[in-house]
């Protein structure tokens, strides 16, 4: 298309070189934003209205085409032109085939600059809960199978290594809690997404006696932003959501590693369902976890569009430049892979069987309860607990080198080390014990993560507990 021909156009004579139109034109991906580029139009033509600034009948002419251009979009009869650059255009271009010359009197006290940061905000609010409720699905699969395990003890590692007995509830709830603080997260980013530019102009505002707070009260916006300049420069709500999606992704990616353990045969804890598990063309014995090790690798790919969008944004002067054209990819790509890693983690979790004797057998033989030892030395013998630290040593090598368990050695074996045990302090010595004592809020009782699902339930799931 000549330039001259553009909705632009008027001040050039000659067309641009192809490459020019290639590297310019953004309708590939943002006409994703056309529901909110039209949404927010009738919002603005409306509000002209409302202010003289047109006539109320021009608004309902603008409002009624809008619609129909809106009901073509939705069904993918809208048709796109390079040329014609962004949604923005193509949508004002096909308003203009159907209502006429008023078509351009939409366009008053508006630029695409504002035009644009509204319609993002929109896409990326409606987004954000999406994720949130996904997310929140995902708890919901975490909670069912935590409550079915409060006491299936299974190792509690540090570094790896078998620390102490906790049960598999406990566990998966950690991963609920940090999924919870990610939907916070995401909703506190929100309220930054939820100011509207609209009205801001190209930059500096406008002489047109419009209605900021209308057109922001119109499209479910909290306010409108209070710098004209500041509304088409920022986005560092974009920044902000990108940031809380990286740091989900990266939670998912802990679980996923996780899963993708368990289900190794050398370790068995859990086993996926036929239907999240892959073959392999060559031996023919094997389930592979696919899923569970692309949530695992996707979560890089969002750290990356957080990092490339950082160095977009980074350096770039006040106000609107070109650049900002690039907010759009790493977003509409960062949602769309959570959304499916989501999906996919979701009914992993909901299929996963797990397996509650694997689990035990990783208790038999690493000392687990070589801290309530210790503790019981403390607290029964009034020993100081760096002194019961070095006495439990010893005891731990002992069985080491009888090549049995703590609890298995005899009491006169014990009194060899330390003179003060008596047979009470087997009580404290099985896995059992162990896991059960842990009562302090958050630990690992099966009564304190009862509890904590609970209370998990009431805050954020909202299903409540039948009682
Ligand atoms: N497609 C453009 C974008 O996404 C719309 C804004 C264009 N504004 C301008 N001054 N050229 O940023």
């Amino acid at each position: 298309m000549n330039n001259a021909k553009k909705q632009w156009g008027s001040r050039f004579e000659a067309g641009p070189a192809a490459i020019m139109e290639k590297i310019n034109t953004s309708i590939d991906f943002d006409r994703r934003l056309g529901l909110e580029d039209i949404t927010a139009s009738q919002a603005h033509a409306q509000m002209l209205g409302q202010q003289g600034i047109i006539t109320t009948d021009e608004a309902e002419t603008i409002v009624a085409g809008l619609d129909e251009v809106l009901n073509e979009w939705r069904t993918g009869r809208l048709n796109y032109i390079p040329a014609l650059e962004d949604i923005h255009t193509h949508v004002e271009a096909r308003l203009r085939e159907k209502i006429g010359q008023v078509a351009g009197k939409l366009h008053t006290a508006r630029s695409r600059n504002d035009q644009v940061a509204t319609d993002f905000r929109l896409w990326l609010r409606g987004a954000i809960d999406r994720i949130s409720e996904d997310i929140r699905g995902l708890c919901t699969a975490l909670v069912a199978v935590a409550e079915q395990h409060t006491e299936t003890p299974m190792a509690g590692l540090t570094h790896m290594q078998v620390a102490q007995p906790v049960n598999f509830g406990h566990h998966l709830m950690a991963y609920a809690q940090m999924f919870r603080r990610d939907v916070e997260r995401l909703q506190d980013c929100r309220k930054r997404v939820n100011e509207s530019p609209l009205g801001s102009a190209a930059l500096a505002g406008t002489a047109f006696p419009i209605d900021r707070f209308a057109t922001a009260r119109a499209l479910g916006f909290a306010r409108p932003l209070a710098n004209s300049m500041d509304g088409v420069a920022a986005r560092d709500f974009a920044l902000e959501f990108l940031a809380a999606a990286a740091i989900h992704g990266v939670h998912l990616s802990r679980l996923a590693e996780e899963m993708v353990l368990w289900s190794s045969a050398i370790i068995g804890y859990i086993r996926f369902s036929d239907a999240f598990s892959t073959g392999s063309s060559i031996m023919p014995q094997k389930r592979n976890p696919d899923a569970a090790e692309l949530v695992r690798a996707k979560s890089g790919r969002i750290i990356g569009y957080l990092m490339g969008f950082l160095s977009v944004l980074k350096s770039l002067p006040m106000t609107y430049a070109k650049d900002l054209q690039e907010d759009k990819e790493p977003i509409f790509a960062t949602v769309d892979t959570l959304e499916l890693c989501l999906a996919a983690m979701t009914g992993m979790v909901r299929d996963m069987q797990p397996n509650p004797e694997a689990m035990l057998k990783h208790l038999q033989g690493g000392f687990p309860t070589a801290t309530d030892l210790a503790d019981w030395l403390v607290r029964e013998t009034n020993v100081a607990f760096r002194e019961a630290h070095q006495i439990t040593g010893k005891i731990v090598r002992m069985a080491e080198h009888k090549g049995c368990d703590i609890s298995e050695l005899k009491l006169a074996e014990m009194q060899k080390v330390a003179p003060m045990f008596d047979e009470r302090v087997f009580a404290v010595l099985s896995v059992e014990s162990s896991m059960t004592s842990r009562v302090s809020y958050g630990g690992t009782a099966p009564e304190a993560v009862r509890r904590q699902i609970a209370d998990f339930r009431a805050e954020f799931l909202q299903t409540g507990e039948p009682s």
